[in-house]
């Protein structure tokens, strides 16, 4: 089957201070009129929107072509997240939308897929009349199976949570694409047991993707015209692949006979072509070490941006969240990276306010630590307590609503006012900005991400996407860098 699906369209991008990072993903309008129809919405990180390109090439091996309206579809499948209460809400209205839709067409499967299912397994069926499948992220092989049978009336739930599961062999079908940035994912599940997050629980173990299915997919993309990839996992500075334990036959080929670390992973990559820009996702600040700094230092392409959630300043919180650092850590980690990769390095974090006991001292060492950093951005949420996580089950959640709110917005104030200094700083300079496309305002003008990840927009020049101007930057505003190009 051909690949009809060109671009997933953002449908509801998350409002401009970040308090819910919730970007909804669906898919776009194929032409092939005679396949059965998929659409799939997707919801929470990037992890997600990478599993969902997995999902869809399981089913077009299966006939299924994608239609960016529900009301045409044959499946619909909605791939859930369940970080805060708020994301799992948004998906119980939006099943309700589709009630309709199931009493009309009773023979239409409805699926929830993602983190939800895994949290909930076969409850949701209970809880939601209208679902017919619900399937973990782990479980995304037996799909075909499971709409089979729903085709036939018959419900199905596979939550299976796997410790080798890396869906390696599957090459995603490019749902977001633009054609010149495109996401990897290097490595499943968390061990890290942070203990707001209910990740661990929907994720599963850890686990590493083999090195070599990562970089014959980073060299497919670049032969496709994609000049960006960004390596995905929930803490990639943990990636470790070691041909002993993944692959005996492998080891007596000798076609990898080392343990691969991230850093190691990262030279892999930057080294498939010095045009193809390398980024990765998320770092975990009790990981991340000055191996990968250098290595970043010696490749111009792999990009000087790190996001390195904080979510706190204060070392007796950071103990209650589990993070297993401490603030002085973290401003070490902060200070290397300032050595070795210089002011200009992007840095970017993620806060959680109002957090178990939280005090107002401890809240103001988040926000001295953020003017510490200088953060170019950050993720930025109050606390919402998780069933089943450690801090649900030791903790008393006792900060009100109103205080959680109210930190909140000091600390996305404090965002701005840092994003727009760090902005500033930028005037005058010139970058080499990877063009992406039209800017979202007007085709007159062309926008693309610097190094640091900071978005430039400027006069069409005629370059087309995939190319790489110099931009010279001439003005700003807390998010954006508007530039001319000087070659
Ligand atoms: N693996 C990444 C985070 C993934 S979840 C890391 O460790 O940094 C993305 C972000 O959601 C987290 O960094 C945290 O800031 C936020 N988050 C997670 N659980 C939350 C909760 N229970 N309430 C509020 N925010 C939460
Ligand atoms: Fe959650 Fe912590 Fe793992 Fe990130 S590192 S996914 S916050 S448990
Ligand atoms: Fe949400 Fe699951 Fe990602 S809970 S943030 S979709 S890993």
């Amino acid at each position: 089957m051909t690949q009809l699906i060109e671009d997933l369209e953002i449908l509801d991008q998350s409002n401009d201070v970040q308090e819910e990072h919730c970007e909804v993903k669906v898919s776009k309008e194929s032409n092939n009129q005679t396949a059965k129809k998929l659409y799939i919405e997707s919801y929470g990180c990037q992890m997600n929107f990478s599993d969902s390109e997995i999902v869809t090439s399981i089913l077009q091996k299966e006939g299924f072509d994608t239609t960016a309206s529900f009301e045409a579809a044959d499946v619909i499948l909605l791939n859930t997240c369940s970080i805060r209460e708020k994301a799992e809400q948004t998906i119980r209205k939006r099943l309700t939308q589709f009630n309709k839709i199931k009493l009309e067409r009773p023979e239409i499967t409805i699926g929830v897929l993602g983190c939800m299912a895994e949290r909930l397994k076969s409850n949701l069926l209970e809880e939601e009349k209208i679902v017919d499948l619900v399937v973990g992220p782990d479980a995304y092989r037996d799909l075909p199976n499971l709409v089979r049978q729903a085709e036939e009336g018959q419900k199905g739930v596979n939550t299976f949570l796997s410790r080798e599961e890396t869906y390696a062999d599957i090459s995603p079908v490019r749902l977001n694409s633009n054609g010149v940035t495109a996401f990897i994912s290097i490595m499943r599940g968390c061990d890290n047991m942070c203990s707001f997050c209910v990740v661990p629980f929907t994720r599963g173990r850890e686990r590493s993707r083999d090195p070599h299915s990562i970089i014959s997919e980073a060299q497919d993309l670049f032969s496709k015209g994609y000049r960006e990839v960004t390596l995905l996992g929930q803490n990639v500075d943990s990636y470790k692949w070691s041909p002993e334990e993944n692959n005996k036959a492998r080891l007596e080929k000798q076609e990898v006979n080392q343990v691969v670390n991230f850093a190691n992973l990262l030279e892999m990559v930057a080294q498939v072509h010095p045009e193809l820009r390398v980024r990765f996702s998320t770092s975990h600040p009790k990981d991340i070490t000055d191996e990968v700094l250098h290595t970043m230092k010696r490749y111009e392409n792999i990009c000087k941006y790190i996001h390195l959630p904080a979510q706190s300043g204060n070392s007796r919180v950071l103990e209650l969240m589990n993070r297993t650092y401490d603030r002085e850590w973290y401003i070490n980690r902060v200070d290397a990276i300032r050595e070795i990769l210089g002011e200009d390095c992007g840095i970017s974090s993620d806060m959680i306010t109002g957090f178990c006991t939280e005090t107002e001292a401890e809240h103001q060492d988040s926000l001295s630590l953020m003017e510490y950093v200088q953060y170019d951005f950050s993720y930025m949420f109050f606390y919402s307590e998780r069933p089943g996580t450690l801090a649900a089950k030791k903790y008393k959640d006792d900060i009100s609503l109103e205080v959680k709110k109210r930190r909140l917005q000091e600390v996305i104030d404090t965002q701005r006012g840092l994003s727009l200094a760090r902005n500033q700083r930028d005037i005058g300079k010139t970058f080499t900005v990877l063009v992406e496309g039209f800017s979202k305002r007007s085709n007159d003008d062309l926008q693309g991400r610097n190094t640091a990840n900071k978005v430039v927009i400027f006069k069409n020049n005629g370059a087309k996407k995939g190319e790489y101007v110099q931009v010279k930057v001439y003005d700003c505003t807390a998010a954006t860098l508007f530039g001319e190009v000087i070659a």
